[in-house]
This record gives structure tokens, sequence and C-alpha cells, in this order.
């Protein structure tokens, strides 16, 4: 048993502070293709990771996403990366397995010294006409949907604490 890996799966906690710094490209290809090796239901893949770096393109998607949330706010906090996870809906485990991929990248880029969050509403953004248009611009499927995204980098002052567990998490029988 490797017991630096259990740490490092119970110490990791969602980062909403960034050095403005990018992460060195070899470390973000570390945590990208970590999350390729999700479990997947039928091990279909059904999964689609784009991480995006570009300014202009993260501004856009910051635009969109805070468009079903709070208008004018950065819902991605500002982060040098913002990795979007789609799936092909035509697989039954679709949302399930962009799950799996986002939190096997939030595992791996905690146990780099990275730091990330999961950013809800992707679903909502790549069901729009905007972000179908975006789908349709990257030479992706339009049976893609939205099933999250992670805002990533390198972490700025200390990791928060987290909550108690709650008392009736667990029922051995
Ligand atoms: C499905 C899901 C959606 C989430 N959406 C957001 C979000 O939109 N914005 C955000 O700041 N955090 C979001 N989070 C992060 C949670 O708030 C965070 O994981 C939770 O407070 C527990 O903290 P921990 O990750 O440090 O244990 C989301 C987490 C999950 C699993």
């Amino acid at each position: 048993m490797s017991e630096a890996t259990i740490k490092d799966l119970q110490t990791r906690r969602a980062i909403r502070r960034f050095h403005s710094e990018a992460p060195s490209a070899e470390l973000l290809d570390i945590v990208l293709k970590t999350g390729t090796y999700a479990p997947s239901g039928q091990g279909k893949q059904s999964p689609v990771i784009i991480a995006v770096q570009d300014p202009q393109l993260r501004a856009q998607l910051t635009r969109m996403n805070a468009e079903y949330a709070n208008p004018g706010t950065d819902p991605y906090y500002g982060a040098p990366v913002i990795i979007l996870v789609l799936a092909d809906s035509t697989v039954s485990t679709w949302v399930e397995d962009g799950s799996c991929v986002l939190c096997t990248m939030m595992q791996a880029a905690h146990a780099l010294g990275l730091g990330s969050v999961w950013i809800h509403r992707e679903r909502q953004m790549f069901d729009s006409e905007e972000g179908k248009a975006l789908l349709k611009a990257w030479g992706l499927s339009g049976n893609l949907r939205g099933v999250g995204a992670l805002a990533l980098g390198i972490p700025e002052g200390e990791a928060p604490q987290p909550k108690p567990r709650k008392a009736d998490y667990i029922l051995k029988l």
C-alpha cells in the first residue's frame, strides 16, 4: 500500500487562488494524460479533454460560464488553464465517464503540487448555440455535451481545510 497515494487522495482540496504564471507544459501534460486513464463505462472512453490556455478563448469561456451564474464575474478564478471535459452523449455513461476524468485530473494535479477546482455549468455552455459553434470550430462532434471543467494552476496561499466528514457517510453492514 502506498501511504503517499492515500494521503494525496485525502488532502486534495478545491483551490480557488492561483499564481498568474501557468504550470509547466510538462506538468500539464501529465495531468491531461492521467485523465485519459480514468475508468469509463465498457471502456468506451467517451470523454474529450480540451485544455485552454489562450487568453482570448479563456475570456470567452469565462463570459459564457458566468452568464449561467453571475454575469460579469470570473467563475474560473483567473486560473491560467481551463480544462473542459465533454463527453459523447450517445454513450449511456457519458456523465459518469466525464466525472471520472475530472476527478482523476484533480488528484493528479494535487499529487504534482498543482491546484484545481471543479467548475460547473459546462452542460449549459456547450448546449448553447455559441458552445455548439465552438465545437464546430474545433472540429469536434455535435454529440459532445459538457460534463464540467477544471480551473487549474499553481496554487497561491494556504490550501483550505476540509469540512468534517458527516457522521453517517459510511454504513458497514
Ligand atoms: C459537481 C461539482 C460541481 C462544482 N462546481 C463548482 C463551481 O461551479 N464553482 C466552484 O467554485 N466550486 C465548484 N465545485 C467544488 C466544490 O465546491 C468543492 O469540491 C466542495 O466545496 C468541497 O471542497 P473540497 O473539494 O476542497 O473537498 C464543484 C464540485 C463538484 C463535485
